[in-house]
């Protein structure tokens, strides 16, 4: 373990520093294969150099932008370093919730800046580091379902955070609570928007809800534990990150850094298999919060198969706050980022999924069976083929299907240990797949490739590799080496069919820094420049214009190779012309994730994480993260 403060860290980081995959290097090398590559639009891939943004590459004049002016309603934000969210002119927010903010009446007045809220409460308030949500219409009801991916002991548990661990077993219980998922009703009245206090449908689902297993990893000895010997009961949900809607109105929650939940007391698993399972996803003896040592459950020393029983998809129906969660294993175990579906014309179901990991792969899954509307579709997604994306340097590609016929394992083993299902089929190592949008306005998905500051060669001149030992060379997919701004690719299905196993992909931006690097592949794409630059985009959602809002979860240092970007931010994009305009710049600290809309349009909901400043109340408060609901000014759609 490296000697590090857990509470300053995200998980995405903390996990990184933990399991170094391999040595680094510093080094800058022009990528050949991607310049000379012509995206859809004739030239995305084209390097801009900072200075003659427009006039390279994809944007051959000024007047090609203007004749697309009137897709961007606003007039861009500057980047900003200060402490609050910052809109256009003309676009107001407001807050909808915090952290420690009451679901339920019972827990009004229990939110303390000296206790970060009570042990008891703690699973009736809105939890901590929103993420991921999406918003469902019930009845007359709007009822928002958001992720609460992981905590910060610093301020969630102010009294006790020495070294970043719960340190007693109701510090446990209470950073248990606090993650999950809440579901709750929100109403738009006089005073804006607030959750319905005490609403039927609102509900907190945590790290002790009970669950139920499903799909091929159901009942298989690897899923069993004392406490469960059938291998299909499970408890709680965990770093729940990115998130989906399925066509049938149930919401899906992502398990993404879940390894880090878990410890050993004493003896690590010596059985080959876990072993080996263990090393790919990062299972070590040390947990992130100390879990291990006040919850037998996540004591891999004594329970060594609790940790298969996460990293999995969970379909909730936000509907019926009695309903068990259901852990979709079809859908594979990996690191989870977001859950994008879309269904094929003859009505088979696609699931487009990232492995937020470096070098890890990018899946999709497609069902058996079709959605039939009002059709039963409580066993829709247990049966099914998953497969993962194989990129080729000439802009086409395939989706590998993980069968047992291609991988040798059982389809247990294929769902447990999906990592090694696609590293035996030769998929394309990634950097770091986040989230997965999907165009409704056109057949065609993205998905943002964060970064990797390993791909490449290390100090050996040996390519690094991922924990599965697959090269994670520079491909034109992941075309730079030492890549600290990201890139969003782009595919579209053959046939203009998401269930095609064939695809073509361009890329529609690579993020750079052309005020620090004039020219070449850390500049960024043509589509880069000195007014709309940023690093690392992660959260992305295309809405039903085909506009595409993209959040960052990056270096805001404003310093190095991330000098002039800011605070992290959501822009919007074009996908036609490539113009890319920012939208919102978030406090200091924090990472932009999480959007969704209110039914009528006219107001955005976006997740503010992990704030560093004191957000949103201010000097001497505790940070904490939140929603706001932006609205125009003069209550126009918003997407
Ligand atoms: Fe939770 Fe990969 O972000
Ligand atoms: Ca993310
Ligand atoms: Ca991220």
């Amino acid at each position: 373990m490296t000697d590090i403060d857990a509470t300053a860290i995200s998980a995405d980081e903390w996990d990184e520093l933990n399991f170094p995959r391999s040595e680094e290097q510093e080094f800058d090398r022009v990528v050949e294969r991607a310049i000379s590559r012509r995206g859809f639009l004739g030239g995305v891939l084209a390097f801009g150099s900072g200075a003659a943004v427009m006039g390279t590459g994809l944007f051959n004049s000024t007047s090609a932008l203007a004749q697309h002016a009137s897709r961007f309603a606003f007039k861009p934000v500057p980047t900003a370093t200060d402490g609050t969210v910052h809109v256009p002119e003309g676009y107001s927010w407001s807050r909808l919730i915090s952290w420690g903010d009451p679901l339920f009446a019972e827990a009004d007045g229990d939110f303390a800046q000296e206790t970060g809220g009570s042990v008891e409460m703690s699973d009736k308030v809105f939890g901590e580091n929103t993420d991921g949500m999406e918003l469902f219409m019930i009845g007359d009801a709007q009822v928002i379902a958001v992720n609460h991916e992981y905590t910060n002991t610093k301020v969630n548990l102010p009294a006790s955070h020495a070294d970043g661990k719960a340190g007693d077993a109701d510090g446990v219980r209470k950073l248990q609570n606090l993650q999950g998922v809440a579901v709750m009703e929100v109403r738009e009245g006089e005073n804006g928007w607030q959750v319905v206090k005490d609403s039927p449908f609102n509900r907190r689902i945590t790290h002790n809800t009970p669950m139920r297993i499903a799909g091929p990893a159901a009942g298989h000895d690897l899923m069993k534990t004392e406490d469960d010997p059938t291998g299909t009961e499970s408890l709680g949900t965990f770093n729940n990150c990115g998130a989906g809607k399925t066509p049938w109105g149930t919401y899906l929650t992502c398990e993404e850094n879940f390894n880090g939940y878990f410890g050993a007391t004493g003896e690590m698993p010596s059985d080959e298999k876990i072993a080996a399972g263990y090393q790919r996803y990062g299972i070590g003896a040390e947990g992130r919060y100390g879990y291990e040592t006040f919850d037998a459950r996540f004591d891999v020393s004594r329970n060594p198969n609790e940790p298969h029983r996460a990293g999995w998809i969970v379909e909730i129906d936000p509907s019926d706050p009695a309903s068990t969660p259901v852990k979709r294993t079809a859908l594979g175990r990996f690191k989870h980022e977001n859950a994008a579906c879309v269904l094929a014309p003859d009505g088979r179901v696609v699931v487009y999924m990232g492995d937020d990991e470096r070098g890890e792969f990018l899946y999709k899954w497609l069902s058996r069976d079709v959605y039939v509307p009002g059709g039963d579709t409580s066993t829709l997604l247990d049966e099914g083929t998953l497969y993962v994306g194989k990129f080729n340097d000439d802009q086409t590609g395939t989706w590998l299907a993980l069968t047992p016929e291609a991988t040798g394992m059982a389809a247990a083993e294929i769902a447990i240990f999906a990592r090694t299902a696609a590293s035996k089929v030769g998929a394309t190592t990634m950097d770091r797949p986040e989230w997965v949008a999907v165009n409704p306005t056109a057949i065609e998905a993205y998905c943002c490739l964060t970064n990797n500051s390993r791909r490449g060669a290390g100090d050996d001149g040996e390519i690094r590799t991922n924990a599965g030992g697959d090269a994670m060379a520079v491909s034109a997919v992941n075309p730079r080496e030492t890549n600290n701004y990201g890139q969003i690719v782009r595919w579209r299905p053959a046939g203009d069919n998401h269930a095609s196993s064939i695809f073509e992909w361009d890329l529609y931006v690579m993020a750079g820094n052309p005020s620090v690097h004039s020219e070449g592949p850390y500049a960024g794409s043509a589509n880069i420049n000195t007014g709309n630059m940023f690093n690392s985009p992660d959260g992305m959602v295309i809405d039903t214009t085909g506009m595409i809002w993209i959040q960052t979860d990056g270096d805001d240092s404003n310093e190095g190779d991330a000098a002039g970007q800011g605070n992290n931010q959501m822009l919007v994009g074009d996908p036609a012309t490539g113009e890319i305009q920012r939208f919102l710049t978030g406090p200091f600290g924090c990472e932009v994730t999480g959007l969704c809309w209110s039914a009528d349009r006219r107001t955005m909901f976006v997740g503010i994480q992990h704030p560093d400043a004191p957000f949103p109340d201010g000097k001497d408060m505790l940070p904490r993260s939140s929603i706001i609901a932006i609205k125009r000014d003069d209550n126009a759609l918003l997407g």
